[in-house]
């Protein structure tokens, strides 16, 4: 099976263009703040309400929210309230919440198979755009995204916010100077585990939720028609429909970041093997796996050893660049260690390089990159900064994660041809 695309300047980035992009300002207020309309206030979305607050709370104000489940939109124009002194307009459809030409920004905090969609109508409506990740649902969808934003001349941020944070813009730096040397491989992890009676992905359904107080066709949206279900609606995670599982919920941060501090931009071929190991109650339908591992191959000799698993979190998440003179590695997001080689004969050079422990809250006052990636992008909209995650950069990632999705789905080795656009198994 292959897919074809329509030759892009795919590669021949965003920063140029993210620079160039003029932010238009349609409802700047009358304080000079940007007005900003909030789409999905599920777990990500309510918390990135405090989070933006935190980010720019001089020069924005939440005037309008949207979310299909009513507990979800009570609760958000509760949390709103307090944060901004304003009582913000509720909409359940997407669509009456764009028609505001207020609004200058709208925030997209909704499933993956949502993103397509809502991303695309917001630029037509004229807004300045931070999608969540993956960008979007299928490579196919991602392209169009950035199409549709290369013909806006909006400001688009993908929420891939490592790529904010201070320690792996340290990272990045230090590998620049040398550091580490030359690096051919990165290994990279995110370990979870929980009690028996707490499965992966299994999150907390409202006991009150039903299909009309969650407008279930609104969630399906283009997804196959199905009767309700509630664990589709709040575990979507789990269901191919909506996700592409650990590949594209979780790997695509770390494919990002590797990316961004080694300066490269798409793998040559993925190669995925997993499956459902650990939660496998005969009541439990989930359909994504909860054990992936998958290796990337690069053009220039490089490779990413990638894993993931559900039932021991001992090593809990990192990436460890293993460069012939040196090693970087973050870990959970607040940890970076370097440590130089100690092989046999070791050019004093290198072992005489002091060891580097850094650590996010105590020398950078962050939890992880999310505030910065926030305030990066309403100050690319008032024409101070250029985003750190365009689309171009936020379909990269996702093309590694719908690889993965590919590869083991189909139990074969992908190749990604990046002149062509194309992908096509081995
Ligand atoms: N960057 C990160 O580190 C990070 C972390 C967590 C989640 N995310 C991303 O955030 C997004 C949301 O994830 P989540 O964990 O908050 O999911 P969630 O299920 O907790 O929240 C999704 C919200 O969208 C609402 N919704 C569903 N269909 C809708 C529609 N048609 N119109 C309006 N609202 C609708 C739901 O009611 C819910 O409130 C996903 O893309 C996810 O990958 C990113």
């Amino acid at each position: 099976m292959s897919q074809g695309f329509p030759r892009r300047d795919f590669l021949k980035t965003s920063a140029a263009i993210a620079l160039s992009a003029p932010a238009v300002l349609q409802g700047q207020n009358a304080n000079g703040k940007l007005n900003i309309g909030w789409i999905g206030v599920g777990t990500r979305g309510y918390a990135a309400l405090d989070w933006l607050h935190k980010a720019v709370p001089e020069n924005v104000v939440v005037t309008a929210i949207c979310d299909t489940y009513t507990g979800h939109l009570a609760r958000a124009k509760d949390r709103v309230q307090t944060l901004y002194g304003i009582t913000p307009k509720t909409y359940d459809d997407y669509r009456d919440l764009l028609a505001d030409a207020s609004i200058d920004a709208v925030f997209i905090m909704t499933p993956e198979h949502l993103h397509h969609e809502m991303t695309i109508a917001a630029l037509r409506a004229g807004k300045n755009v931070y999608i969540e990740k993956p960008l979007a649902h299928t490579i196919e969808e991602g392209f169009d995204i950035v199409n549709e934003w290369k013909k806006s001349g909006k400001i688009v941020q993908v929420g891939t916010q490592n790529r904010s944070s201070s320690l792996y813009k340290k990272a990045k730096e230090m590998v620049e100077q040398g550091q580490i040397g030359d690096d051919h491989y990165v290994r990279a992890f995110w370990y979870r585990n929980s009690a028996p009676d707490d499965p992966a992905w299994r999150y907390f359904i409202p006991p009150e939720a039903n299909p009309h107080n969650t407008d279930w066709p609104k969630f399906l949206g283009p997804a196959p028609e199905r009767p309700w279900d509630p664990q589709r609606y709040f575990q979507w995670r789990l269901y191919w429909d909506y996700s592409g599982g650990i590949s594209t919920d979780l790997l695509v941060h770390q494919t990002d970041i590797v990316n961004f501090v080694l300066s490269k931009t798409l793998p040559l071929s993925c190669m995925a093997s997993g499956g459902i190991y650990r939660w496998t109650a005969k009541n439990d339908d989930r359909e994504v796996p909860d054990t992936l591992s998958a290796i990337y191959e690069y053009s220039d000799r490089f490779q990413i050893n990638y894993s993931c698993y559900f039932g021991n979190v001992h090593y809990g998440y990192g990436e460890q660049f293993c460069g012939n003179e040196g090693t970087i590695e973050v870990l959970n997001r607040q940890d970076l260690y370097f440590y130089p080689e100690k092989y046999r004969n070791v050019d004093t050079r290198i072992a005489s390089r002091p060891e580097v422990h850094l650590n996010g809250l105590k020398d950078f006052g962050e939890q992880d990159g999310a505030i910065n990636h926030f305030r990066n992008f309403i100050e690319a909209i008032q024409g101070k900064a250029s985003v750190i995650a365009p689309p171009t950069v936020g379909q990269q990632a996702a093309i590694s994660g719908h690889m993965a999705t590919l590869s083991f789905k189909n139990q074969k080795k992908i190749v990604w041809d990046e002149t062509a656009e194309k992908y096509h198994f081995a």
